[in-house]
């Protein structure tokens, strides 16, 4: 049921305060302010050299956010592939490793393929899924649920900010386990992931300068998006997002990357979607900006107060987030992001639950 919503993706944009919420009362102790686990680990965080994570499309990129959070947070090396990459690749892991899958489904066959392979090649399987009848929560050592619901839309949205949530209780659990922070840093996390529902909220009253704001993005043969740190996955995400359900051209790129090629292509013409709250590398994409502005690009920018009063330029159009600690905020920025791609599509009359050629679940190679 869609409710009062146009369409399927619209509702479960707007759900995610509510299933990100649900997600974390299961990860959380809130009283105690504490990371719990729903399930017990069959494997030994502090023992692990490495984790190896693969999965397809935006469950990708949710793991590519992780490989952040992992690293900075538990100390712990993260490698991460396209499950149809990593399952021909013949990858040697580490003795007693651990295996980390992302699906909405359950069910992507490249992804079911790696848990296999990881398998046979004993390591310990954990899979981060949202169907928790499905072949690999079934075929997993360890499942994470992330109770985003049922997704109906082709388009991920919910079970993508519910795999965001996931796995980032999931990196504060291995950061305890290996000693990597302090109980007063897991406390100062978690109240950070307690807001993130509020905060979504607030972030999906952008709505109707994101609609004005897609009129214009729809006349655009290409769009560039552009992120540092956990925001360049979310620059992959934007520009994957835009081009199923739009099916305008875009990409995404890390911010450092502007000069080394896709600089070339900026003129009067290309919008170009910068993400970045005012984090530690704001200043660095701040100047990758400055240099698309000089070029005439047609920036859309998306930060916060103190990013849109200290970015330098005059973007043609700044989405203003609530001010948040920038350490989980691809959370939350993934809202702006998928309304962008929504309002843009549904303004071109594309059909946004059902976009051609797409199917839910990919269940053949
Ligand atoms: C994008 C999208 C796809 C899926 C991908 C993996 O909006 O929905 O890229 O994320 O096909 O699917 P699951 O998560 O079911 O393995």
């Amino acid at each position: 049921e869609k409710g009062n919503h146009r369409h399927f993706m619209a509702k479960e944009i707007y759900e995610q305060p509510e299933v990100v919420g649900h997600t974390l009362t299961q990860y959380l102790d809130m009283v105690a302010g504490k990371v719990r686990l729903p399930f017990e680990a069959k494997f030994d965080w502090q023992a692990l050299s490495r984790l190896s994570v693969s999965a397809c499309g935006t469950a990708y990129y949710a793991g590519l956010t992780a490989k952040y959070w992992f690293e900075k947070l538990a100390r712990l090396p993260v490698e991460i592939d396209v499950a149809s990459e990593f399952r021909y690749r013949e990858a040697p892991l580490p003795k007693d490793g651990l295996a980390l899958f992302v699906s909405q489904s359950g069910e992507t066959a490249d992804t079911l393929a790696c848990l296999r392979y990881a398998r046979q090649e004993q390591q310990h399987v954990l899979s981060v899924v949202n169907v928790t009848t499905s072949t690999i929560a079934r075929e997993s050592d360890v499942v994470a649920p992330t109770l985003a619901g049922p997704e109906i839309g082709v388009a991920s949205t919910k079970a993508f900010t519910c795999q965001l949530t996931t796995l980032a209780c999931l990196a504060l659990a291995a950061a305890r386990a290996r000693g990597a922070i302090t109980a007063e840093d897991e406390a100062r996390h978690v109240q950070n992931l307690i807001a993130l529902p509020g905060l979504m909220a607030k972030a999906l009253e952008l709505e109707p300068q994101i609609e004005a704001l897609a009129r214009e993005l729809s006349k655009a043969r290409d769009v560039l998006y552009l992120g540092r740190g956990t925001s360049f996955p979310m620059a992959l995400e934007g520009a994957l997002k835009l081009k199923e359900i739009s099916y305008i051209h875009a990409e995404g790129y890390p911010a450092g990357e502007l000069k080394h090629g896709p600089i070339a292509l900026i003129d009067e013409a290309m919008p170009v979607i910068v993400i970045a709250p005012h984090d530690a590398l704001f200043e660095k994409t701040a100047s990758n900006m400055q240099e698309v502005a000089a070029r005439g690009g047609r920036i859309i920018l998306i930060t916060d107060a103190r990013g849109a009063a200290e970015c330098g330029i005059t973007p043609e159009a700044t989405i203003v987030m609530p001010d948040m600690d920038p350490l989980f905020a691809p959370i939350v920025y993934a809202l702006p992001i998928q309304m962008i791609a929504y309002q843009t599509a549904v303004f071109m009359g594309k059909d946004v639950d059902q976009p051609r050629n797409l199917a839910k679940s990919v269940t053949v190679e």
